[in-house]
C-alpha cells in the first residue's frame, strides 16, 4: 500500500488561506480604507460566506505592509463577561510578532489580572474575584490596544468577529460601547457577524449612538468568473483539469463561497491524478457532497417547525411563499410570513443584493428538491 494520496488544494473548513481569498478586491480595499481612518464598520454575511477569511486577508496584508496592527477577537459562543475577557486575552496574545505585540506584553505586565488573562503572569496566581470585578477586567482589556497605539503613535484595527454573540451576555454590549467610544483617534473597529436581525437590533439602537454611526457592509455572492479562475488554477497547479464539470459546479454553488470550495474539493477528488473532469465526474462528486452533508441537513431540518419546513421547500423550488403552491402545501399566509421571518432570523434564508428571499445554502436547497417534488 502506498501513501501517495495528495491533499486537495481546496480549503472549505474554517477561514481560507489569505492567498485563496478571491473575488473580494473591492471589499478588501474598502474595509482597509475604513480601518485606516478610525471608522466603525459592521460586516454582515451569512455563515460560511467568507467574513473571517476576508478579515484574515486584511490582517495579513496590513501586517506585510506595516500599515496597521490588527487585533482579531472571536466572540463565537461567549456566555459570560469573563468569556469576553478571555477571548480578548487570546486575541491580544495572538497578534503577530512585532512592535505592537511587544508593547501589549509590556503594558499587560503592569496589571496582574491582565497579564494572567494573557497567560503572561505567574501561572499560580488564581484570580478569585467577585462578580463586580469581571466588568473591570473587560474594560481594562478593551483599553489596552488603545494605550498601546497611543504609546507607539500608530493606528490599530480591532475586529470583533461573531459579534452577534454579545447579545447573549447581559451588559456586555453596553460595557463594550462605553469603553470603545472614545478610542477613534487611535483605533478602528470592525464588527462582523452572521445574524442580521440581532446585529440590526444592536446597531439600530437609538440609545447606542456609537453603533448608529457604523457603516454597514454586506458580502454578496462570489462572482462566477472569480470562482472559475480560482478553481481552474488550483486544478492545473495539481495536474488536473476541471473540464466540463466546471459549469455544473458553478451552477450548483450559486456564488456561495464555502459551497463552491467544498464542491471543488469533491470534484478534484473524483477527478484523480492527471485526470480531466467530465459531467460524470461532476455527478459522482455531487453525490459524494450530498452524502457527506446529509446529517447536517437532517439536523437543520429537525430544528424547523412544519410551517418553516414547508416555506423552506417553497424557497428551494423558487415558488412564492403565498401563491398556489403554498395553498397546495396547506400553508396559510400567516404561517408563511412568520416562517419567513424565522428562517431569515436564523440566517437560513436571506436576500442577496437586489434578489428575492432564498435559502442561503444552495446544497440544502438541492437536498430538499432531490427529496420533495415541486409543490
Ligand atoms: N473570498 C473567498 N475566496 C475563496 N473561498 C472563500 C472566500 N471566502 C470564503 N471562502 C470559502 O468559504 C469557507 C468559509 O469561509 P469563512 O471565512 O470561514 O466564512 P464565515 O466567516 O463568513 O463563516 C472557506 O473555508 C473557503 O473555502
Ligand atoms: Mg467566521
Amino acid at each position: 500500500m502506498t501513501f501517495d494520496i495528495e491533499t486537495s488544494p481546496f480549503v472549505f473548513d474554517g477561514p481560507a488561506p489569505p492567498d485563496d481569498v478571491v473575488g473580494r478586491d473591492i471589499e478588501i480595499a474598502a474595509l482597509t480604507d475604513r480601518a485606516m481612518h478610525g471608522r466603525f464598520v459592521l460586516l454582515y454575511a451569512p455563515r460560511r460566506y467568507g467574513k473571517t477569511s476576508l478579515i484574515h486577508r486584511i490582517r495579513r496584508d496590513a501586517h506585510d505592509s506595516n500599515d496597521l496592527a490588527v487585533v482579531l477577537v472571536d466572540f463565537l459562543g461567549v456566555q459570560t463577561i469573563d468569556d469576553l475577557s478571555h477571548r480578548i486575552g487570546q486575541a491580544l496574545q495572538s497578534i503577530p510578532p512585532g512592535p505592537f505585540a511587544s508593547a501589549v506584553r509590556k503594558l499587560a505586565g503592569r496589571s496582574p489580572e491582565v497579564s494572567a488573562q494573557l497567560g503572561y503572569g505567574p501561572a499560580k496566581i488564581q484570580l478569585k474575584r467577585g462578580e463586580q470585578e469581571a466588568p473591570h477586567l473587560l474594560e481594562e482589556l478593551l483599553r489596552l490596544p488603545h494605550q498601546v497605539a497611543e504609546g507607539l503613535d500608530c493606528r490599530a484595527l480591532v475586529v470583533m468577529d461573531e459579534f452577534q454573540a454579545v447579545a447573549d451576555v447581559s451588559n456586555a454590549e453596553a460595557i463594550i460601547r462605553s469603553t470603545i467610544q472614545h478610542q477613534r483617534d487611535r483605533l478602528s473597529y470592525l464588527f462582523a457577524g452572521s445574524e442580521q436581525s440581532i446585529l440590526n437590533t444592536i446597531f439600530a439602537d437609538r440609545a447606542a449612538p456609537l453603533y448608529g454611526q457604523a457603516e454597514q457592509f454586506r458580502l454578496g455572492r462570489l462572482p462566477d468568473s472569480a470562482l472559475a479562475e480560482f478553481i481552474e488554477e488550483k486544478f492545473s497547479a495539481t495536474d488536473r483539469d476541471v473540464g466540463t464539470a466546471l459549469p455544473h459546479l458553478l451552477a450548483a454553488s450559486r456564488g456561495h463561497p464555502q459551497r463552491a470550495a467544498f464542491l471543488a474539493h469533491q470534484v478534484w477528488q473524483a477527478t484523480g491524478p492527471n485526470g480531466t473532469a467530465t459531467v460524470e465526474t461532476w455527478e459522482t462528486a455531487y453525490g459524494e457532497a450530498m452524502a457527506r452533508s446529509h446529517h447536517e441537513f437532517v439536523a437543520v431540518e429537525s430544528g424547523l417547525e412544519t410551517g418553516q419546513r414547508k416555506t423552506a421547500r417553497l424557497l428551494a423550488w423558487e415558488e412564492p411563499p403565498y401563491g398556489a403552491a403554498a395553498r397546495r402545501l396547506g400553508l396559510p399566509k400567516g404561517t408563511a410570513s412568520k416562517a419567513l421571518v424565522a428562517l431569515e432570523r436564523r440566517s437560513l434564508a436571506w436576500r442577496p443584493y437586489g434578489e428575492d428571499l432564498e435559502l442561503v445554502d444552495p446544497l440544502f436547497a438541492s437536498w430538499i428538491r432531490d427529496r420533495d417534488p415541486r409543490p
